[in-house]
C-alpha cells in the first residue's frame, strides 16, 4: 500500500485505530531512556510517546491531516529514504506499517542509520495468522496476502543486529481497530467501516470479502460460530501475531 493508498484508505482512520493503552505502555517503555524518537509510518500519531521528544515521518497526507492538533512536528518522506543525518535519534519506531514498505531491508538500514541507540518496530508475524478463525475459516486469502506483504521474522533478523521479539497479546476490547483485533468481536468484522480502516480489506477481491461476510453472518445467525469459538468471547486477550521487536544498536 503506497503514498496514495493511505490517502483514499486512510479516510476515517483516527476513529477506528484508536491507539490502546495497553498496547501504548509496552510500546513506550521497549523505547527504555531514549529521550528523542523517530516514528516512521508515523500515520494519525498513534502511539507517539508524550514524554519525548518526537519527530514523525508519514507520507500519506490524508493521514497527516488526522494528526491531532499539538502532535509531534511530521515531515513528508519515506522509510527507504529518511531526511535526516547519521545518529540524528536515540530510537526510531515503526508501528504497523513495515508491511506497506516498498523495500523492507532499505527502510530498516535507514532506521539504523539514523538511530543511535535502537530500533522499536511493532509488527505481525505472519505465521502466526494461519492459526486465526478469521482467517483460516471465512478469509483463507488474508494467510497469503499476509504471507506475500508481512516481512518474516527471519527477515527482520537478516536485517537488524540482534533483534529481540515479545509476544503483545491483543485485548479483547482493543481500541485499536486493525483487523485480527476483532478476534472476539465477530459482529464488529460485518461493519463495512470498522474494515475500511484496515489495509487488508482492500487488497482482497470485493467477491471474496462478500462470500466469507455471508458465511460469518450465517454462523452468527445459527449460532455455529459461538458453538466453535464462543469461548473466545470469555477471554481478556490472544496472541494474534503480534510482535515487539527490539534491536539494541552500536
Ligand atoms: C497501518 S498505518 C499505521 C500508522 C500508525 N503507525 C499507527 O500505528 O496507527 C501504516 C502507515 O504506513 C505509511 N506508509 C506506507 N508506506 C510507507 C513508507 N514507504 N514509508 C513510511 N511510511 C509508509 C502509510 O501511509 C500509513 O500511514
Amino acid at each position: 500500500m503506497n503514498r496514495a493508498g493511505y490517502d483514499k484508505i486512510g479516510l476515517g482512520y483516527s476513529e477506528i485505530r484508536r491507539p490502546d493503552p495497553r498496547l501504548a505502555a509496552q510500546i513506550t517503555a521497549a523505547l527504555g531512556d531514549a529521550r528523542t524518537v523517530l516514528n516512521v509510518g508515523a500515520g494519525t500519531g498513534s502511539y507517539e510517546p508524550s514524554d519525548r521528544q518526537v519527530v514523525a515521518v508519514e507520507p500519506s497526507a490524508e493521514m497527516v491531516a488526522q494528526r491531532p492538533s499539538g502532535s509531534a512536528p511530521v515531515v513528508r518522506a519515506e522509510a527507504e529514504s529518511l531526511p535526516f543525518q547519521d545518529d540524528s535519534f536515540d530510537a526510531a519506531l515503526a508501528i504497523l506499517t513495515i508491511h506497506h514498505w516498498r523495500d523492507v531491508a532499505a527502510g530498516l538500514a535507514e532506521l539504523r542509520r539514523v538511530a543511535r541507540d535502537r530500533v522499536v518496530l511493532l509488527t505481525v508475524d505472519p505465521e502466526a495468522l494461519r492459526e486465526l478463525w478469521m482467517n483460516r475459516d471465512y478469509w483463507p486469502e488474508m494467510i497469503e496476502l499476509e504471507c506475500r506483504r508481512m516481512p518474516s521474522m527471519s527477515e527482520l533478523e537478516a536485517n537488524l543486529p540482534v533483534p529481540t521479539s515479545m509476544t503483545l497479546a491483543v485485548p479483547r476490547d482493543c481500541s485499536d481497530g486493525f483487523a485480527s483485533a476483532y478476534w472476539g468481536r465477530p459482529e464488529a468484522i460485518l461493519d463495512p467501516v470498522v474494515r475500511h480502516a484496515s489495509s487488508n480489506w482492500h487488497e482482497i477481491s470485493a467477491e471474496t470479502t462478500e462470500r466469507g461476510l455471508g458465511q460469518l453472518q450465517k454462523d452468527l445467525e445459527s449460532g455455529a460460530w459461538d458453538r466453535r469459538y464462543g469461548y473466545l468471547r470469555a477471554r481478556d486477550s490472544l496472541d494474534v501475531g503480534l510482535r515487539l521487536v527490539v534491536a539494541e544498536l552500536g
